[in-house]
């Protein structure tokens, strides 16, 4: 008897730990798209906000237009306050998978590597040093050629 409690006792905790965080998938998620039904990604953690969109005062438009994916990057552009940031945690509902996690980022990486800059640099230095080296060239050829 006293086993067999404890027992039950331990499979509730462990499914109370297993409840703390539900991590849903991309493909998940993005089922969550309609005015009804409306789940937003910021920030790698995903929150039903369908209760909220009429409450939302930037409109439920900019809402609806994030239905279903990241809203991350529209929600920081806004400078949202504090507040807003409060209110964010009680639509929370879990975390977007960690094997989709890189996906959203993806825009960023692209973004950083294929900068203007970086592909400037890597034909500029090889150019550069190139004709350093055929006008020094050039010019030891031509000292040669009248002493
Ligand atoms: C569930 C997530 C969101 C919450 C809890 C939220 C909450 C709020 C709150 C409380 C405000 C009032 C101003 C402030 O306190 O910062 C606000 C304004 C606003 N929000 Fe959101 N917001 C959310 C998501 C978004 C998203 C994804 C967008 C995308 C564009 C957005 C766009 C705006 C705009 C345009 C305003 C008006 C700003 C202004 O008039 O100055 N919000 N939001």
């Amino acid at each position: 008897m006293g086993e067999e409690m404890k027992n039950s006792n331990t499979e509730d905790v462990t499914e109370t730990l297993d409840n703390c965080v539900k991590y849903y998938t991309l493909e998940e998620i993005t089922a969550h798209n309609t005015s009804k039904d409306t789940w937003l990604i910021i920030h790698d953690k995903v929150y039903d906000v369908s209760s909220f969109l009429e409450e939302h005062p930037g409109g439920e438009e900019v809402l609806l237009e994030q239905a279903g994916a990241d809203a991350t990057e529209s929600f920081e552009d806004v400078g949202h306050s504090i507040d807003a940031r409060e209110i964010l945690l009680q639509y929370f509902i879990g975390e977007l998978h960690m094997d989709d996690r890189g996906k959203n980022n993806s825009k960023e990486i692209y973004v950083s590597t294929s900068g203007e800059s970086s592909s400037w640099t890597t034909w500029m230095i090889p150019a550069v040093a190139a004709l350093i080296v055929g006008l020094v060239y050039r010019y030891y050829m031509l000292e040669h050629k009248s002493s």
